[in-house]
């Protein structure tokens, strides 16, 4: 049988490199993308083979239109064909980071993902779009100091996304949000914390914010086609009670 062939957008470490760790076996060859750490990404791809599994590590800047056709490229020679497509890597929040940044990374790119890599998933494939709950409910919701502009370019990706779904209907390709409270241990919160440590003690009051391995776990489930809901959330029921 073929392995399945998936890529994990952002992999290097955090959330997307406990997604590609997860998600691979013996059946599954993770490609694991990064931008600039390659001794992170090659920690993560040594992890999964030592562990049994397939990887290997795979350059490209996001925000840059011939890095990823140089990936695209790099994935039809060898493989061919891309089975599962999570489209995890995101930012906007780096130290000078150019004002429209987030909204190239966080919409444009990922639409230039997913339109590069559609002609080389097979039908049956899948595409998870990974978010925050403070994005996917952005504008509603108040989001801590200096992250509104990351939020706004996230919303904007899964909309302008969800707005391909009947052409995914069209490939047979699946197609799922995942969104997550802020995730514990991360350094996105970290940063957040020290920005605007009361919105971050806000959620730790309400409930335990989800691990890392939760909310990877919930990624992989989407990207396996284990869950198929169009929209997955972990953590912070008192968004979706509100949202009832
Ligand atoms: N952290 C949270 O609390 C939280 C909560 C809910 C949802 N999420 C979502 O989960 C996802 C991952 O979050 P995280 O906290 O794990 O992120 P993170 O620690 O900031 O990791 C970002 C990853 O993306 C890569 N990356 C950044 N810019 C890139 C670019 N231009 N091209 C290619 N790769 C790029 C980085 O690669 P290099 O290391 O090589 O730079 C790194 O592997 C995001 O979509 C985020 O919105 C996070």
């Amino acid at each position: 049988m073929q392995p399945t062939i998936a890529l994990v957008t952002g992999a290097s470490r955090g959330i997307g490199a406990a997604v590609a760790r997860q998600l691979a076996g013996p059946d599954t060859h993770v490609l694991v993308n990064y931008r600039e750490k390659v001794r992170r990404a090659e920690t993560v791809a040594e992890a999964i083979r030592a562990a049994g599994g397939q990887a290997w590590p795979l350059r490209a800047d996001l925000a840059d239109p011939d890095s990823v056709r140089a990936m695209v490229d790099r994935i039809d020679s060898r493989f061919g064909r891309l089975d599962t497509l999570v489209l995890n890597a995101s930012g906007g929040l780096e130290l000078g980071a150019a004002p429209d940044y987030a909204m190239r990374l966080n919409r444009d790119a990922q639409l230039r993902l997913v339109d590069s890599f559609l002609p080389l998933m097979p039908a049956g494939g899948r595409i998870v779009f990974v978010t925050s709950h403070q994005a996917h409910f952005y504008p509603d919701r108040p989001v801590p100091d200096g992250y509104a502009p990351v939020a706004a370019s996230k919303r904007a990706g899964e909309d302008a996304l969800r707005a391909l779904q009947p052409e995914f209907d069209r490939c047979r390709i699946g197609f799922s949000v995942v969104s997550g409270d802020m995730i514990d241990g991360t350094i996105i919160v970290r940063l957040l914390e020290r920005r605007d440590p009361r919105a971050v003690d806000a959620r730790r009051n309400l409930a335990p914010l989800p691990t890392v391995a939760q909310f990877a776990a919930a990624i992989v489930d989407a990207a396996t086609g284990r869950d198929r809901r169009d929209t997955v959330y972990v953590g912070g029921s008192d968004y979706l009670d509100q949202s009832a």
